[in-house]
Order: structure tokens, then sequence, then C-alpha cells
């Protein structure tokens, strides 16, 4: 019995799952074969005597094949978004969760065109939009709220485009990609607080920020420290590799006689007898040395000779 009921369900949810697939099916085979009826040019006057601010009015030419596309169009759209008494009252399109419609409706640019002047809120939340930011939606230039808010939108935001949006109080954009832009700086979001830019990549990211902080905090006196123990190393074994101001004259390290011979090497060698090796070897700055290497108790005798020839 149990089973029996799961299997009505599934073919229920299947049902209703081709239904809404056909719909949008039809829709574009509407728009494809319809033409307006013969005297939908009087109907549209009828309306414009009726309301003149109807956005279709003031366009002129009027493309009649548009302005029909655009009312059935609406008509889907209304039903589609549950609103009372549809086409006439026409308040909110309301697309959220709804990731297969949303590109279909947001695709007729022609419905923006002639956005109906009902319209006073749109909310395209919450549907993987990965385009730049849908443009035509702004030319509703009469809504009150905006909800762009998780999708992947990038890209920049058109300013310039929400500047006729004077009626608009609520917006949202946040969870989106777009570039980063100082948005709270330009007058026309200044009525808009923090909340409508969450992570949307539109307010200087405070996380980063400390990121940086910390990196160069952490990261200078690293990289000071290292110079020093670098420059230490250098002055104690190899002075020779500092730089000519910094070098200390008539100073020789063992490494650096180490390797003006090449490691004391047996070509280098020119003498040796029970107390002494010469070396011939040539200093990093090209200069040819003698190194002699006593072995046991001559260094006074050597610093005499020193002094000697300093002389
Ligand atoms: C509407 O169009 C028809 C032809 O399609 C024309 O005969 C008629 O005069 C037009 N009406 C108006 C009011 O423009
Ligand atoms: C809208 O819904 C009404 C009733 O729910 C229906 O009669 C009408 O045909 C629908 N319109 C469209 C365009 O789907
Ligand atoms: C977004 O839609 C998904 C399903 O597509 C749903 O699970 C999730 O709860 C929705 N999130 C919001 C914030 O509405
Ligand atoms: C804003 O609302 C006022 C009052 O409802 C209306 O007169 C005005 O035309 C609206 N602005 C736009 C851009 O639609
Ligand atoms: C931001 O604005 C929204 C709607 O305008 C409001 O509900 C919310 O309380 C505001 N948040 C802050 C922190 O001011
Ligand atoms: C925008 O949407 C986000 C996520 O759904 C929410 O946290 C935030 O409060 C909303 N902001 C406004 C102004 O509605």
């Amino acid at each position: 019995m149990a089973s029996l009921s799961t299997t009505f369900i599934l073919l229920l949810v299947t049902v209703s799952a081709s239904v809404s697939a056909a719909l949008s099916a039809s829709v574009i085979e509407d728009l494809k074969s319809l033409k307006p009826p013969h005297d939908f040019n009087t109907t549209i006057l009828k309306n414009c005597q009726h309301n003149p601010s109807l956005r279709y009015c003031s366009s002129s030419p009027m493309d009649l094949d548009e302005i029909f596309k655009s009312t059935i169009v609406a008509s889907h759209l209304c039903n589609e978004s549950k609103n009372p008494n549809c086409v006439e009252s026409f308040p909110k399109i309301d697309l959220q969760n709804d990731p297969k419609m949303a590109p279909l409706y947001l695709s007729f640019n022609f419905f923006w065109k002639y956005c109906p002047l009902s319209i006073l809120a749109i909310d395209l939340s919450n549907n993987s939009l990965r385009s730049n930011f849908p443009v035509d939606v702004l030319q509703c230039t009469q809504i009150q709220a905006l909800d762009m808010s998780h999708n992947n939108l990038f890209g920049d935001v058109p300013i310039d485009s929400f500047s006729p949006l004077t009626n608009l109080t609520l917006l949202n954009l946040s969870y989106n990609h777009f570039s980063e832009s100082k948005i709270s700086d330009i007058p026309f979001f200044k009525r808009f607080n923090s909340s409508s830019f969450l992570h949307s990549g539109l307010l200087p990211d405070g996380k980063k920020f400390r990121i940086k902080a910390v990196l160069l905090l952490v990261g200078f006196p690293i990289f000071v420290i290292l110079m020093v123990c670098c420059l230490g190393w250098l002055c104690f074994r190899r002075p020779d590799f500092l730089p000519r101001m910094l070098r200390p004259k008539h100073r020789f390290t063992p490494a650096m006689l180490k390797a003006a011979t090449n490691r004391f090497s047996k070509k280098n060698l020119m003498g040796k007898s029970e107390s002494v090796d010469i070396y011939q070897g040539t200093l990093r700055d090209g200069a040819d040395v003698r190194i002699e290497i006593y072995r046991g108790e001559r260094h006074p005798t050597l610093i005499e000779e020193c002094k000697i020839l300093v002389q």
C-alpha cells in the first residue's frame, strides 16, 4: 500500500515538472508565431487615451509586434509570480529560487523595454545567474524594491543606469561577485546601508585588509631579521661579498682565503716546507695574492715580517 502511494506521488511530480517545461516552451513558441490581432492598434490607442503614462505610449514609432509580445510575456510572468488579478494588478515580479525561468524572462528584452508601470518590486534572488548585471531590468524605473542577492553576477554595477530609479528604497546586491568599487561613496547608493552589499565584492573587504595588515606586521620584522643575519654572516665570513662601501680593507677571513685558493687545492700550492705552505690565489676583486700558512708557534716572527713589509 505504502509503495503504491509513493509511486503515485512520484508520478505527480513528473507530470508537474513536464508542465512547467511545456510552459516555458510555449512562451517561446507563442512569441515566434503570434501576431497582434488586426485591431491591436486601436486597443493600444484606447489604452493610451485612458492612461497616458503607460510606458509604450511614449515610444514612437510604436512597434506593435514588440508591444504585443511584451503583453504576452507580462501575462505569463504575472501568473508565474502569483499576482492577484493578472494582468491588471501586476505589482511584483517574483522569480526568487527559479533558476530555470529567471534567465528565460531576463532574455525577453522587449518586455523590459515596455516594463508595466504597475510593477513595484522585482525579486530575482537565488537563481545562480552567471552574467553581468542584467541592466534591462533597470528600465522599470518606477520600482521601489530590487533583490538580486545570491546569484553569481560579476563585472561592474551599471551605476549610471540606476540614477533614474528615484523611488528605489530597497536594494539587495548581496552574495555576488562584482568587481570592487567603493559603491557607498556614490551619492545614489548612500541611501542603502552595508546590508545591501554583503559579500558582493562592492565594499572594501575588511577581512582582506586584516590579512594584509597581519602579513605586513609579521612579515616585515622577519624580513629585517633575515637581512641582519645575512649581513652579519657576510661580515664575519665573506666580507668580500659586501657592497664596496661596507667592505673593510685589509681584512681577510679564512673563508675568503679558502675561496681564493680553490679550497687550498694542489694546483695553487706553490711551495711546501716543514713549517709553511705557500699558496697562490686570486681574491674576488681580481687581486693576486700569496698566502702562507704556518704550522706551530711562528706567529711572533710573522707579525714582525708583516711590520717590515708594511714599512
Ligand atoms: C489599425 O490598422 C489597420 C490596418 O492594419 C488600419 O486600417 C486602421 O486604420 C488602424 N487604426 C488606427 C487607429 O490606426
Ligand atoms: C494565468 O492564470 C489564469 C488562472 O490561474 C489562467 O486562466 C490564465 O490562462 C493564465 N494565463 C497565462 C498566460 O498563463
Ligand atoms: C536558494 O535555492 C535553493 C534551491 O535552489 C534552496 O535550497 C535555498 O534554501 C535557497 N536559498 C535562499 C536564501 O532562499
Ligand atoms: C516615484 O513615485 C512618485 C509617487 O508615487 C511618482 O509620481 C513618480 O513618477 C515615481 N518615480 C518614477 C521614476 O517612477
Ligand atoms: C539597513 O537597511 C535595512 C533596510 O533598509 C534595515 O532593515 C536595516 O535595519 C538596516 N541595517 C542597519 C545596520 O542599519
Ligand atoms: C540582503 O540579503 C542578505 C542575504 O539574504 C540579507 O542577509 C540582508 O539582510 C539583505 N539586505 C537587505 C537590505 O534586505
